[in-house]
């Protein structure tokens, strides 16, 4: 099957440095510790599955590349996406704290999950800016483990998404601005509201959430470790970018457990929001001057996590930054399926790993700059399904039901 040639931008990480050892920063956020208790708590919760790993043997032959492996967040609880483990696991960790404070010691979820502490939970309330996704994950802990969640969004969050959030009770905050503008706007009302942020990004002073938002990420990377069914590990990791926080979760889990052996770590992000590409290239934090609007609507962010930061310094090889409309002929590859390859579906943001991938192999230089050839075998990140099911029937041509009823 002939694939599309897609346009792409390759930027490699001068800072990457696979002979750094695990530890520093990274060492004290994604330690085993921290890996162990998120695993512990999040195994826990009702309707916890891992994941599917697919097998996509048809794109691989199509690429050339020896085995490509997909992981379906789209099959995340009830939420489709990988969020539903870093936001609800940083609010659950909120509630401990809090309740801790007030002198009261959960011993894990179970007692969350049984309403024993109801009366103190329902007086806590919990608040984040979202592209729909992590405040999804926020709204839906928040019903799950009896708190209050206000959830803002900035004027590019579609409807479909506003009401899928609404619909775990929360309530919901329109403010202007991209999600940067909403990142602040949230943690200004909740200092003079006595709010707790539950924010997947980091600022100075405020890193003890995001990072609990990461050690939920972490789980996904160990399923995926567990599930991979090649005899040799993966050559290669294609993750998409927003703030940062899932590609430091398993670029950073991969760094502690496989050490100098780990995956090269490729992000990708929308040309319009390409913020860790230019902190790569800057050699710091640097943000997206301007609008960084993209129909890839989750990775719409202009300035990444100082924190993520710290674990994607020397963690990620390369950057790829594509344009928007690979990203929707990659979802309807996906639901078509290549050569056989079980229909897949994949939302906007979701698919972008896989158009990336699809690109670098259309491209002679980029290709074998990355050395993609039949000895490759991918780990491609799918982070979520139709988050947003109008927008998805409207690219696709069908529903998302339509198309895994096709399976
Ligand atoms: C579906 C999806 N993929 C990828 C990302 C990027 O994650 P991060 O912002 O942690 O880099 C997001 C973030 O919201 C998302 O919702």
């Amino acid at each position: 099957m002939k694939l599309p040639i897609f346009s792409l931008r390759h930027e490699i990480n001068r800072l990457a440095s696979r002979a750094e050892p695990f530890g520093g920063r990274a060492g004290e956020i994604l330690s085993a510790a921290a890996f162990a208790e998120a695993e512990r708590e999040i195994t826990a919760w009702p309707g916890y599955m891992p994941t599917p790993l697919v097998a996509l043997s048809g794109l691989a032959e199509a690429l050339g590349l020896g085995a490509i492996h997909y992981k379906d967040e789209g099959q995340r609880f009830s939420l489709k996406s990988f969020k539903a483990l870093g936001g609800a696991y940083a609010v659950l960790k909120v509630l401990r704290r809090e309740l801790a404070r007030k002198g009261t010691q959960i011993d894990g979820v179970q007692e969350l999950l049984a309403d024993r502490h109801r009366t103190a939970t329902k007086e806590i309330t919990v608040c984040c800016a979202t592209d729909g996704n992590h405040g999804r994950s926020v709204a839906w802990a928040a019903q799950m483990f009896g708190c209050r969640a206000i959830i803002y969004l900035h004027a590019g969050v579609s409807i479909g998404r506003e009401a899928e959030i609404a619909a775990y009770g929360a309530e919901m905050r329109r403010v202007a601005g991209g999600y940067d503008d909403s990142v602040r706007i949230v943690a200004e009302d909740a200092a003079v509201e006595g709010w707790f942020v539950v924010s997947d990004t980091s600022w100075p002073g405020y890193e003890e959430v995001p990072a609990w938002v990461m050690q939920g990420y972490m789980v996904m990377a160990d399923e995926m470790s567990r599930q991979w069914p090649e005899p040799e590990a993966p050559t290669h990791l294609f993750i998409q970018g927003g703030v940062g926080g899932l590609a430091a979760g398993v670029a950073g889990y991969f760094w502690r457990v496989q050490g100098a052996g780990r995956p090269r770590t490729i992000v990708v992000e929308p040309e319009q929001a390409d913020c860790i590409t230019r902190s790569i290239l800057a050699g710091k934090p640097a943000p997206v001057p301007g609008d960084v609007e993209t129909f890839m609507a989750c990775l719409a962010a202009a300035e990444m996590s100082p924190l993520a930061w710290e674990v994607l310094r020397p963690t990620v090889d390369d950057a790829l930054i594509i344009a928007d409309d690979c990203a929707a002929e990659t979802m309807r590859l996906l639901a078509n399926g290549v050569a056989g390859d079980r229909p897949i579906v994949a939302g906007e943001s979701g698919c972008a790993a896989t158009a990336a991938l699809i690109a670098a192999c259309g491209n002679e230089a980029v290709r074998e700059a990355l050395q993609l050839g039949p000895n490759a075998r991918v780990l491609l990140i799918g982070s979520e399904g139709a988050t947003d099911t109008e927008i998805y029937r409207s690219v696709v041509g069908r529903t998302p039901e339509e198309v895994a009823g096709a399976v």
